[in-house]
This record gives C-alpha cells, structure tokens and sequence, in this order.
C-alpha cells in the first residue's frame, strides 16, 4: 500500500505530460546543488542536535557537569536541540522525498526509523514518568538509575540513528542485491519493489522504438546485445 503511494509520490506531482522524470522527486533528486545542500544541512543541524543530547545525557548519566543542576543546563540547551531536532526533520523529509521508494524499501533507512521511534517513545517515558521527580535529584552529581536508564537509552538509539543514516547511501543489503526469502528481502518488504521494477522493465522493452516503431524486445539489432540496456532496472534480485 505504501509503496504504490510512495510511487506515485515519486512520479506525479509536478510531472509534465505524464513524463514521471519531470516530477519534483526526479528534478530533486537529479539536482546539481539542491540535494547536496539539503544533506549538508541535515548533517550540520544532526551535529547541533546531538551534540546538545549528548551533553544532557552525560549529565542525566552523572558523568559530566556534575555540579550544575540538570534543569539549569536542559533550559539553557533544550532551544538548540529543539533548533536542531526541527531542522534535521524537515531536511529529512526532503531528502526522503527525492527517493522515496528507494527509501522506503532499504534495510538501512527502515533500522534508522525504527531506533527513531524507540527514541521518541524514551522521550516520552522520561518526561512523562522520570521527570516527574525532578525536584528530588536535580541537584545530585548522580541522578537515580531510572534517569540513567532513560539517558543510556537516549544515547543509544541517537548513535544507532546516525548509524544507519549513514549506512543508508550503501548499496550493499539493497533489494537487488539480496537473495529472495532472506531475512533483509522480507524486512525491506523487497517483494513489491522486484514486482514494480519487473513489470517497469517489461514495459521499457515492449515501447516501440522512436526510429522503426518496433518493439526493441522482439527485434534487437544486429550489431548489438541482447541484455537490457543500462538504464532499465534490473529484472531479477542479483545474489
Ligand atoms: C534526529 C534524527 C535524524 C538523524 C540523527 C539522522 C541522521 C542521518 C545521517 C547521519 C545521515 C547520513 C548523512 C551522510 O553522511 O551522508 C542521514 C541521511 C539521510 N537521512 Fe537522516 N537523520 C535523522 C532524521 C531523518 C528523518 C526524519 C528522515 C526522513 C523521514 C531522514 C532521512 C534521511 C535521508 C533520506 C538521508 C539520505 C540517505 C542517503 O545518503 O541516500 N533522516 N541522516
């Protein structure tokens, strides 16, 4: 389901003529300066953002700034992780937006998001649980072990996502190159990705060509080889 909308997403909007590498993901993803700056940006506004996590984590762990109350420092720091946090999404999302199905269907992309939402959901524990007793340790150089618990968390699942983030631009475990009923091809839901890319193969073979209005996969010259040409998706998971 979400891939058929992430495919549409990919090819429609701003599509002229139906030609789907007109469409604002294409033109995205093929920009000379756009995607580039973009990345840059969420890799600068990611250093802002965990940058000021890891000094509130090494305090909630005890390890650092031991004798400056923790609300003293969350107040003066939690605008810039807020800065940070909200740049690195909505650079994210674009990023996402230039290759969605892509995305959507990589091992690495789907790791990354699910060490995303463990860390929302830490989030979440410790404001709604452990921050309640904030009056009671704010001041000890060694918070209680639920506070650590929350910060070791919180730690944990931001390095995985920047892990992961950076393993996203890496072929290997991509649908083609894993062996179908392995456990990355059932994770990435690479199924529905080998199925769109085989039937957009077979159309790209059955188009009649511009010159002789034959179809190229009936009649391949003479002089040339019989394998799909470059740019054609690959028609079967390569182990
Ligand atoms: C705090 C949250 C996030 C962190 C720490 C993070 C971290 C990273 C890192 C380290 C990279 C690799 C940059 C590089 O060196 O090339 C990356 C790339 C990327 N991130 Fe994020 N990210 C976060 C949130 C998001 C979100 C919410 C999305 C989209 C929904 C997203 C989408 C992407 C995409 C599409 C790439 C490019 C992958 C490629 O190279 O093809 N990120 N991110």
């Amino acid at each position: 389901m979400f891939h058929d909308l992430l495919q549409w997403l990919q090819d429609v909007p701003g599509a002229t003529d139906g030609d789907p590498s007109t469409s604002w993901s294409q033109q995205l993803a093929g920009s000379l300066h756009l995607w580039a700056l973009t990345e840059g940006t969420h890799v600068l506004s990611l250093m802002l953002f965990a940058g000021t996590i890891l000094m509130v984590d090494l305090r909630m762990l005890g390890l650092a700034f031991r004798n400056v109350p923790y609300s003293t420092l969350n107040n003066k720091i939690l605008p810039l992780t807020i800065a940070g946090f909200v740049l690195v999404m909505l650079t994210g999302l674009v990023l996402f937006f230039s290759n969605p199905v892509h995305y959507y269907h990589s091992v690495w992309f789907r790791a990354k998001m699910i060490f995303l939402v463990l860390a929302a959901a830490n989030i979440f524990w410790f404001h709604f649980r452990v921050h309640r007793t904030v009056a009671e340790w704010d001041d000890r150089p060694s918070p209680p072990a639920a506070v650590k618990l929350a910060a070791g968390v919180s730690l944990a699942s931001w390095i995985f996502v920047i892990i992961f983030g950076r393993l996203t631009a890496f072929v290997f475990f991509e649908c083609e190159n894993m062996p179908p009923g392995s456990l990355g091809y059932a994770f990435a839901e690479c199924e529905s990705e080998m199925r769109a890319a085989n039937e957009a193969a077979e159309e790209y073979s059955e188009e009649p060509t511009e010159e002789t209005g034959e179809e190229t996969v009936d009649e391949p010259a003479a002089d040339e080889s019989t394998e799909a040409p470059a740019e054609a998706p690959a028609t079967e998971p390569q182990e």
